[in-house]
């Protein structure tokens, strides 16, 4: 008797992350090499409560490694945070006889994921956010090109502020963590860093701003997350105090897009390859992740309550090299 071939079904969620397309490239071709059939689910889970669910093919996702957002959609679901929503989803893959959803997201999709695991619903996740903000995994797709991204668009700036000697705030996003605003202030010059984890106060940043000007310095750059926010508020307050020019960007959602890096690519098409492999070996309910120079898997409950330490050095090395 001809066996029964697995299937499996492959959905991103949450906010996108350039490396999505790379990913859905990867699990579509490894799932193809290894003889399982694989199904898009378009817009997340939204996309099992209206079975919008289609099998793939390779063609499906040629030319698509270089392109940012993601071809199958992608939602932050209501439904799936109902405890009602969980167990209709888990039925919905049930009756479509999947053996297992691969998840492409960050932490919400991966609590998501593990609600369906808890339901008796095979899954294997995969970190995909620009945020940084997943302590299981040193690396999560899009996190480089959205730092490429925002740097670029903050060397613009840079160049503005100081033609007219101006300060600048530029606000970028990353939730509740200040990865993404790290990265942003080591690698552009920044002479000050606004982050959740290493609070910082106006006055500091005012006396830092006279420090400047006596050195001779005409602008000044500071960098803040989304998580601490308030860029308006303090452009507004260095103008009462100093008389000092500033003024308030916040990049937005342009950190989101664009064609994923090389390094998104490579994470991207590496993790979509071992989650594919860890669904026929019957390694579910994991999570690919990327630790010490490696990508391995990790128990999907266990990658949810991993903590990671806040380290200063990033922080501590800028504020050197911005003397
Ligand atoms: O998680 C990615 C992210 O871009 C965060 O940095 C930001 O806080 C949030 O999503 C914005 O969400 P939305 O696109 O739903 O406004």
């Amino acid at each position: 008797m001809k066996q029964r071939r697995l299937r499996v079904g492959i959905l991103t969620s949450g906010g996108d992350a350039p490396g999505m397309n790379a990913v859905i490239r990867a699990v579509v071709r490894s799932a193809i090499h290894f003889n399982i059939r694989v199904y898009g689910i378009r817009t997340g889970f939204q996309g099992l409560f209206r079975a919008d669910v289609n099998e793939m093919e390779t063609q499906d996702v040629k030319e698509i490694i270089h392109r940012g957002g993601t071809i199958l959609r992608t939602a932050r679901c209501k439904e799936m945070m109902t405890e009602d929503g969980q167990r209709r989803a888990a039925e919905i893959i049930k009756v479509m006889q999947l053996d297992a959803v691969i998840i492409v997201g960050g932490d919400g999709s991966f609590k998501g994921a593990l609600t369906l695991a808890k339901l008796g619903i095979k899954v294997v996740c995969i970190p995909a956010t620009i945020d940084l903000d997943m302590d299981c995994t040193d690396y999560t797709i899009g996190f480089d090109t959205a730092v490429n991204t925002a740097a670029n668009a903050i060397t613009c700036i840079k160049d503005t502020s100081s033609s007219h000697e101006r300060c600048s705030i530029v606000e970028v996003m990353g939730r509740n963590a200040g990865y993404l605003a790290l990265w942003c202030g080591i690698t552009s010059g920044a002479e000050e860093m606004f982050i959740p984890e290493n609070p910082v106060d106006s006055q500091t940043v005012i006396e830092q701003l006279i420090q400047n000007r006596v050195k001779g310095r005409r602008h000044h750059l500071i960098v803040m997350a989304e998580g601490v926010g308030g860029s308006d508020k303090l452009a507004k307050k260095i103008e009462e105090v100093l008389g000092i020019e500033t003024r308030a960007t916040v990049l937005g959602h342009m950190q989101r897009g664009g064609t994923p890096s090389a390094l998104d690519r490579m994470h991207a098409s590496v993790m979509g390859y071992e989650a594919v492999k860890a669904v026929k070996e019957d390694n579910v309910n994991t999570a690919v992740i990327y630790r010490n120079g490696k990508h391995e898997l990790m128990d999907l409950e266990e990658a949810l309550s991993v903590k990671r330490e806040y380290s200063s050095e990033m922080y501590d090395i800028t504020k050197v090299l911005a003397i």
